[in-house]
């Protein structure tokens, strides 16, 4: 199939599932996503021990052209650009995947005409498809990683784009230069709105980002701008994004911080009834420390396994051990239109369940108070730094309020 047909099929499918309106088609089907994808990209390779190998274009041009026009990310830059020789470990850049870029443009509500700032120019295409609707002379992206920005302005460029401002620069702080912008949209995780999006708004302009926590990916902000200095909104939608540069989290191998002595306690909930409460998950990352964890190890059996939260500041962690799989049935809250039950894809990447109604339409929370089928599970906390507990919701050694804190609060766990 040619690029261009895959591009057609593309749009197809993102219309038939809902996720591309008749505001952006005209530029999805315009845009050409793969020229705006380098000739070497990088995929998670299981068989390195998840390292992230280079898939290149000149040498397997089929499997790089079907990922240009997958509904997915494509990674195209790994560890800010120096990868080891034997691959990569982290993703510091990628083009988002085509749904979510079609579900943010919709959110930002953009016309022609309108002056857009865009905070994470990474390849560009996201910009290409901004300047297709409002123009590029009216369209100003910013990009923290020098070469990113070397390469966004010869593709931008190449696909006649050229007036598009790309800066080099921390995006945190917007671009005064030339602010004010109707529009202002992130296509990279913040854990705060920095004010300066706001102060560069105009009053009544729309500001969309994803807000983002080590912990937990909590969805996208949609916020109109005041116009006396505040601006508010709402969530919405959970997506996942990587975080702003400042914001990383160094990696760090659980065993460097796991292995002292632990309390051992124990709980009748299973982890995966914890994972289905999403807004407990968001306000549970949005008040942890940069930085905290969480991690889900398999185990052998279906359901079984460990849920590691761990805080490299602290050196605190708790794990709890999940023994057999909970009934699959039952969500987070009480069903209107069903919901979906989701369990820990965190870095270590468990299985991701489909998403389940409640055959009864009862709550998750009922179950677990009249006492669930699910088999006691153990949790284990620890903390080497007294009065240093990074993990807020589990308590630890040091807390010393352990047993009552972990009864009452045991730590949800996120989603995908
Ligand atoms: C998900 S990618 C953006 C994808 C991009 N919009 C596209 O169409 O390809 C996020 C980008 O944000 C950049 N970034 C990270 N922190 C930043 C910051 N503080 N200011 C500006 N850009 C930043 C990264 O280098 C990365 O290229």
């Amino acid at each position: 199939m040619t690029l261009e047909r895959e591009r057609a099929r593309l749009v197809t499918d993102l219309v038939a599932a809902g996720s591309l309106g008749d505001d952006w088609r005209a530029a999805f089907e315009q845009v050409p996503r793969h020229e705006f994808i380098p000739g070497t990209v990088w995929q998670v390779s299981e068989a390195a021990g998840g390292r992230l190998l280079p898939l290149r274009r000149d040498t397997d041009p089929d499997t790089w052209s079907k990922l240009a026009y997958r509904n997915e990310p494509v990674h195209t830059q790994v560890d800010d650009g120096n990868p080891p020789v034997e691959g990569g470990w982290e993703v510091t850049s990628s083009t988002s995947a085509p749904s979510v870029v079609a579900t943010m443009l919709h959110a930002l509500d953009a016309e022609p005409g309108m002056r857009v700032l865009e905070i994470g120019a990474g390849t560009g295409w996201n910009a290409a498809l901004l300047a297709w609707k409002v123009g590029a002379e009216n369209v100003t992206t910013v990009e923290i990683d020098a070469q990113l920005v070397i390469q966004a302005r010869g593709s931008l460029a190449a696909a006649g784009l050229g007036k598009v401002t790309v800066v080099t620069g921390d995006g945190t702080l917007g671009y005064p230069d030339a602010a004010p912008y109707d529009r202002v949209i992130a296509t990279v995780g913040i854990r705060e709105v920095p004010y300066a999006w706001v102060a560069q708004t105009a009053p009544g302009g729309r500001l969309v980002a994803p807000l983002y926590n080590s912990y937990h990916q909590p969805g996208l902000l949609t916020l109109a701008a005041n116009g006396d200095g505040t601006a508010s909104g709402r969530l919405s939608w959970p997506l996942s994004f990587m975080g702003t540069r400042a914001a990383r989290v160094p990696r760090v191998a659980p065993a460097s911080i796991v292995g002292e002595p632990a309390v051992t306690g124990e709980t009748d909930l299973h982890p995966r009834l914890w994972g289905s409460g999403r807004d407990a998950a968001m306000a549970i990352g949005q008040r942890l420390g940069d930085g905290v964890r969480l991690q889900w190890q398999k185990g052998t059996a279906p359901g079984q396994g460990t849920v590691w939260l761990f805080d490299p500041a602290s050196r605190s962690w708790a794990s709890v051990e999940a023994g057999e799989e909970p009934p699959r049935t039952g969500c987070g809250r009480a069903a209107r239109d069903g919901c979906s039950t989701r369990w820990p894809t965190p870095t270590g990447g468990g299985a991701r369940p489909a998403n389940r109604r409640s055959p009864t339409g009862r709550s998750q929370s009922d179950r677990m108070a009249s006492g669930s089928r699910c088999r006691t599970d153990r949790i284990r906390t620890c903390s080497s730094s007294p009065g240093r507990c990074g993990l807020g919701v589990v308590s630890c050694r040091t807390c010393r309020s352990r047993s009552a804190a972990a009864r009452r609060a045991p730590p949800a766990v996120p989603g995908a």
